[in-house]
C-alpha cells in the first residue's frame, strides 16, 4: 500500500538516497524547484517512510514545442518512475497516475497527457490500459545526462504523446 503526496523540502534527502537519477545528480532538486515556482507538482509515492516512486505534473504541458503548440491547457505527467525495479508491476505507477489525474481534475483540467518513448512498449501498454489515447503526435524527448567523466551528453529519444480525457466531477447543485 502506498501513499502519494506532493514533495516537501525535507523529502529531498530521502529521495536522493533512495531513488537514483543516473547522470542527473540534481534531478530531484530541479523538480522540487519547479514545484515551488508553481510550474509543476512533484508527486512522490511512499511505502511507509521510504520513497518508492515519483512523477511530475508539468502544468504548462509538454516541454516539446511540437507537442505544446497543439495541446494548450493540457498538463503533462512527466518522468514517471518506480524504484527499486522489484517494486514494479504492483500498482505503484498506476497509483501515481491516478493521483495526478485527481489533481488535474481539481484544477478543472479536461485532459492530461504523457509522452512515451518508442523503446518503452510496456509503459505504453499500461497507459493505454488506463485510458490514455493515441494522438498521432510524435516528438523528440530531449534531455541531457553527465557520464562518469563529467561529460555532458544530449539525448533526443523519439516519443509519442498520449492524452486522457478527464471527467470532471460536478460540484454541488446551486440553490
Ligand atoms: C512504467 C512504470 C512507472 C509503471 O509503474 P508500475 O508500478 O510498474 O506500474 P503498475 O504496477 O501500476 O502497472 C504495471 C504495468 O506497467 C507496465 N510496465 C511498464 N514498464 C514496466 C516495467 N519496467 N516493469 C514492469 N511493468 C512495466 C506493464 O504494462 C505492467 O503491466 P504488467 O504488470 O501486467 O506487466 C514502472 O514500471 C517504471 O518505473 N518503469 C521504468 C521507468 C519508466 O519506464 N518510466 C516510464 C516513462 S514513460
Amino acid at each position: 500500500m502506498v501513499t502519494i503526496r506532493p514533495c516537501q523540502e525535507q523529502d529531498l534527502v530521502l529521495l536522493r538516497a533512495y531513488i537514483p537519477t543516473p547522470g542527473q545528480p540534481d534531478r530531484h532538486d530541479k523538480r522540487f524547484e519547479r514545484q515551488q515556482s508553481g510550474r509543476s507538482t512533484f508527486l512522490i509515492a511512499w511505502a511507509g517512510d521510504l520513497p518508492v516512486g515519483a512523477g511530475e505534473i508539468l502544468w504548462n504541458g509538454c516541454d516539446a514545442p511540437e507537442i505544446n503548440q497543439h495541446y494548450l491547457d493540457c498538463p503533462e505527467l512527466n518522468g514517471l518512475d518506480v524504484w527499486p525495479a522489484e517494486l514494479r508491476s504492483q500498482g505503484i505507477g498506476t497509483a501515481i497516475i491516478s493521483a495526478a489525474e485527481d489533481l488535474a481534475r481539481q484544477r478543472a483540467c479536461h485532459r492530461i497527457g504523457l509522452g512515451v518513448d518508442d523503446h518503452n512498449p510496456r509503459a505504453a501498454a499500461l497507459y493505454l490500459r488506463l485510458g490514455y489515447q493515441e494522438t498521432g503526435r510524435r516528438y523528440l524527448d530531449r534531455y541531457h545526462y553527465f557520464d562518469d567523466d563529467g561529460i555532458r551528453h544530449e539525448v533526443a529519444d523519439p516519443a509519442r504523446f498520449l492524452v486522457k480525457q478527464l471527467e470532471l466531477t460536478p460540484g454541488p447543485p446551486d440553490h
